[in-house]
């Protein structure tokens, strides 16, 4: 017995039908594009702003063109001459400048000869900053307690210490600290020289995965008055940061990160 598969009638027409249903398809798809107008054919309003952009370019190279000279000089060999007042200018610029380094000197730089020189100089007398340091009781300017917390954002303490000193993963807490609270010629000293290396904060082992950078471009008061703030604040209670004190710590700058060896005992 044979099926109707076996049938080459049946096989043939089998054939050519699925030839038809192919041949049908295609034919649908060319029409659908004649009717929904292709994509190939250039969009007049594309063409257009093309040559609108084609214009604009022209102008501006012409322009450019004309505003600088252009002198051969050697055979083949054409370079561009910027116009004389585009050096003057730029020297005036220069001179009239006032570079960073050089109107905040307590910005040193790494490795130049003034920040080796720094660390080679002789420590200051941090006992005779801390003896300055204002009778714990002693009342405290509001207004400085101000100043203070606008410097706790603006020098980024916030970011690293948390907006309410609760520490973080980045750096140690300042809430309930004991250096915190302790000698004030060490929270200077943080400030103008950075601090590295593990450190014991009330008890504590911290092993921060970065140093704290010294934050020297704070001016004197800066300085004082986030100290002062942080001392005051988030549970803790101390006496004012004077600026004379910042002051006095100045040559600290440009000498290594502290580590917690190199400060008194809270
Ligand atoms: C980039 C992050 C960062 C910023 C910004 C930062 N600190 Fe720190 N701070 C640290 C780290 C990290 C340590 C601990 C460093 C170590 O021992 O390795 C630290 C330690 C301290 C300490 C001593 C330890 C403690 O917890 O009491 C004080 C005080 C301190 N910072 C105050 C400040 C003040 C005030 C500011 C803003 C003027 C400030 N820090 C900005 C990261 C930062």
């Amino acid at each position: 017995m044979s099926s109707p598969s076996d049938n080459p009638l049946v096989r043939f027409a089998a054939f050519w039908w699925a030839i038809g249903v192919f041949a049908a398809f295609g034919l649908t798809l060319l029409v659908i594009r004649v009717f929904t107008g292709g994509s190939d054919r250039p969009d007049p309003l594309e063409e257009a702003a093309a040559a609108k952009r084609y214009e604009i370019r022209e102008t501006v190279a012409a322009a450019q063109k004309s505003a600088f000279a252009y002198k051969e000089v050697e055979a083949g060999k054409t370079v561009q001459v910027p116009p004389h007042d585009v050096f003057a200018h730029l020297g005036k610029s220069l001179v009239a400048e006032q570079p960073v380094a050089v109107a905040q000197p307590e910005q040193i730089v790494p490795g130049s000869d003034r920040q080796l020189a720094a660390a080679a100089a002789p420590s200051s007398d941090f006992g005779a900053v801390d003896a300055l340091t204002p009778a714990a009781d002693a009342a405290i300017d509001p207004a400085l307690l101000e100043a203070g917390k606008a410097q706790y954002t603006a020098g980024t303490c916030f970011v690293c210490h948390g907006m309410n000193g609760e520490g973080g993963p980045i750096a140690p807490p300042l809430a309930a600290s004991d250096w915190v609270t302790g000698p004030v010629s060490n929270l200077i000293r943080i400030q103008l020289r950075g601090l590295t290396g593990p450190i014991t904060v009330s008890g504590k082992q911290y092993n921060l995965p970065a140093p704290m950078s010294p934050l020297a471009q704070q001016s004197d008061e800066q300085i004082a008055a986030v100290l002062t703030y942080v001392r005051n604040s988030f549970g803790n209670k101390a006496s004012a940061v004077l600026p004379e004190q910042v002051k006095m710590l100045r040559s600290e700058v440009g000498k290594p990160m502290l580590t917690e060896a190199d400060m008194i005992k809270p």
